[in-house]
């Protein structure tokens, strides 16, 4: 795939200092082997009952756009409420950590980076920024955006996922790296499946590093379920686009009209449930899948899980791992927990009282 240089898109000085080092782990030309497997996911989410899908099918350009306009609006209030806290805190984590790389998992456009980029830049740090995404094309407009604005600023953006870039990344080019996990996507994940993402964590950082994990804190009903079903409609849409990319994605046949968005606050689990529910008995093709499934009027596959957190409880699970809880900010709504760790090195781990460690 070609990039236009950063000549295109920024000032001509950047090219000659060489700032922008873009690298593709997952590319259209060289599948990985989750690439080739494409599709599987789908397939056996859908012949599964209940059925469900996974939230990465969200990701299209339109849903990306579309997720952009959730994050402003007024009943979305993790945006806002995170931005917040990072710039209460923004200057003591540079303090705290000193001249650092800053790794930003799933960087998407880039903004909250800014906040931690002017409070590195103040205290006349070098800044290093090494964005992991995806999409090569928000990777490379947020890059060349930043470049422009911070003239000293170097970046290697990786277009992965988080799998693949955790497990290659090169040693930090500064003293330390702290790894940005930001917006409460850590929720998105299962227990199983945040556990594996908590295990590659760890083997990225080297002893003294730092991880940087906003997530969202648990809260009554009435907040977090207007926050998921949004009174202009654009999370439906949002949730309805996943079945228009599965169509152009898979040759499918998915009527739009004929499933209707829902989301509810899963007390039990301190999840919100999102689904999309069939509003009579169908049937729907994915061609390129060879797959036909069967809709009862009402069933719905579930597209989405977002957790809510307890912060203690991650502050254990998190130390259990090694990454030592290093400070915890808040908002005074207590609704959102943005938390700085450090990998402690392996003999503090081993010398641990045993009830303190995993096994
Ligand atoms: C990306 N992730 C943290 C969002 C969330 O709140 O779980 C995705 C989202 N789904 C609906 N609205 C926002």
């Amino acid at each position: 795939m070609k990039f236009p240089t950063p000549s295109e898109t920024t000032n001509p000085a950047s090219i000659e200092e060489n700032r922008l080092h873009l690298e593709h782990l997952v590319s259209a030309e060289a599948l990985t082997p989750a690439e080739m497997n494409a599709g599987s996911d789908a397939v056996s989410g859908l012949t599964q009952n209940p059925k469900s899908l996974p939230p990465k099918y969200f990701y299209d350009d339109r849903g990306s756009n579309l997720f952009e306009l959730i994050c402003q609006l007024p009943e979305y209030y993790l945006t806002r409420t995170e931005t917040a806290i990072l710039q209460g805190c923004a200057q003591a984590i540079a303090h705290l950590t000193g001249p650092c790389e800053i790794v930003e998992l799933g960087s998407g456009s880039s903004t909250k980076t800014r906040i931690l980029l002017d409070a590195y830049s103040k205290l006349g740090y070098p800044l290093h920024y090494l964005p992991i995404d995806i999409s090569p094309t928000i990777l490379e407009s947020s890059a060349c955006q930043l470049l422009a604005d911070y003239p000293s600023l170097q970046i290697h953006g990786l277009v992965s996922t988080y799998e693949l870039a955790l497990a290659k990344i090169s040693p930090s080019p500064l003293p330390t790296r702290m790894i940005c996990f930001l917006g409460s996507t850590l929720g998105n994940l299962n227990a199983q499946e945040c556990d594996l993402f908590f295990s590659q964590i760890v083997a990225a950082l080297q002893p003294g590093e730092y991880f940087l994990l906003g997530i969202d804190l648990d809260k009554s009903r009435e907040i977090l379920e207007p926050a998921y079903d949004d009174s202009q409609g654009v999370t439906a849409a949002f949730n309805l686009n996943m079945l228009r990319h599965l169509n152009r994605r898979y040759e499918g046949n998915f009527d739009l009209a004929q499933f209707e968005h829902w989301a509810f606050y899963n007390q039990d689990q301190c999840q919100i449930e999102m689904h999309l529910k069939s509003k009579k008995a169908q049937t729907v093709q994915l061609k390129s899948l060879n797959l036909t499934v069967e809709f009862a009027a009402g069933e719905t596959i579930r597209s989405e899980i977002s957790r809510k957190f307890n912060l203690d409880t991650v502050e254990k699970e998190l130390s259990q791992r090694g990454l030592k809880p290093v400070q915890v900010w808040t908002d005074p709504n207590q609704w959102f927990g943005l938390m700085l760790c450090q990998m402690s090195d392996v003999t503090s781990i081993l010398a641990a009282p045993s009830g303190d460690v995993d096994g």
